[in-house]
């Protein structure tokens, strides 16, 4: 099991590093893994003691349950039940940034923890090609939340992870920024189709793709009943700055993150591109705590497409900290 006391190595994501990746997730260890969305933190999902390290190492709370990666639909199928709305969605979107919360197989071979003791499993098969690759170097399934301690920004690039988890896992494996730069969709099947998460996947597209509008729970708030996704407390994705969103002029003190054609600090898309804008967000939220700023005030960004996702992120980041 990983310690503190070790160095984490950096892997190349050539032959040779992913078949050492593939042995040390064998042998139980922690490996920080590139995906199209965020890096993950994968550990063996069979094995209770490398997911309770996963716990340990981001100061995960025990209740909140992680995404099984697989390398195909097939892969899935072994853990999970697929319905008819769960299929087309895999078929349309896998490999891809959609994660979908399954009714879990009784004969899964899968430790407990990994999804907090649930009935479902929430289960992505990754499009990242050095994911893939791992995935199949390794030959089961890997539990692997972002890589990123609880309740923080999502890391995009290897050095993010290295930042803040070096010395706590055993590796990581370095393939550059993540191109998508926001965690994945999830969307729970049953007892009908829900978006817990907005995310690299447009909403519209999953929507389309099922012929019917996703349901959305309401936000959850503070005190209330557990949210339908055990992850979606107000509070997260928070850099050390404050945030003030939909400002279109920094006032004094602030430094603006803009969007589209405005003369800021950093721009997310000076072309007002939302593809762009969420595979630069997570940067520079990390990038403008690296500056020492206290208030970061944050442009206007629209709602549509990649924008649901971003301003989710946003305004969980401007949340009242928990
Ligand atoms: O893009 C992503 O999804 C990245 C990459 C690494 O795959 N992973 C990621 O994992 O964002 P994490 O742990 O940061 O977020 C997983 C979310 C949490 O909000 C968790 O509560 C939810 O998935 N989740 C996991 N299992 C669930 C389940 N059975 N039912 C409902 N929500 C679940
Ligand atoms: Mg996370």
């Amino acid at each position: 099991m990983a310690t503190d006391s070790r160095q984490t190595e950096v892997l190349y994501p050539d032959g040779t590093g992913l078949a050492r990746a593939a042995g040390l997730l064998r042998a139980g260890e922690l490996v920080a893994f590139p995906t199209e969305t965020v890096y993950g933190l994968g550990g063996d999902a069979r094995n209770d003691d490398a997911i309770a390290g996963i716990f340990r190492a981001k100061g995960r709370p025990r209740f909140n349950p992680l995404i099984v990666h697989v390398a195909d639909i097939d892969g899935a199928a072994a853990i999970a039940r697929l319905n008819d709305d769960a299929r087309r969605l895999a078929e349309a979107f896998w490999p891809g940034p959609l994660t979908l919360v399954l009714a879990r197989r009784r004969d899964a071979r899968l430790c407990h923890r990994v999804s907090a003791g649930l009935e479902t499993v929430a289960i992505r098969v990754p499009a990242h090609p050095v994911a893939r690759e791992l995935l199949r170097a390794f030959g089961g399934p890997v539990g692997a939340p972002s890589a990123n301690p609880s309740g923080k920004v999502s890391p995009t690039r290897a050095e993010h992870v290295l930042g803040e988890l070096g010395g706590r896992i055993s590796a990581v494996v370095d393939a550059g920024p993540s191109t998508v730069g926001i965690e994945s969709s999830i969307v729970a099947l049953s007892p009908e189709p829900t978006l817990l998460r907005p995310g690299g996947l447009a909403p519209d597209a999953i929507e389309a793709c099922l012929g019917r509008a996703l349901r959305r729970p309401a936000p959850h708030q503070a005190g209330k009943a557990a949210p339908e996704s055990p992850g979606q407390l107000a509070s997260h994705y928070a850099p050390r700055a404050a945030l003030r969103l939909n400002a279109t002029r920094a006032r004094p003190g602030e430094a603006l993150l803009g969007f589209g054609p405005v003369a800021c600090a950093l721009n997310l898309s000076r072309r007002g591109d939302l593809a762009e804008a969420a595979a630069n967000l997570f940067h520079a939220l990390r990038e403008l705590d690296r500056r020492g700023v206290a208030r970061i005030a944050v442009s206007p960004i629209p709602d549509r497409g990649l924008g649901a996702a971003i301003n989710d992120r946003l305004r969980r980041a401007a949340a009242p900290r928990v």
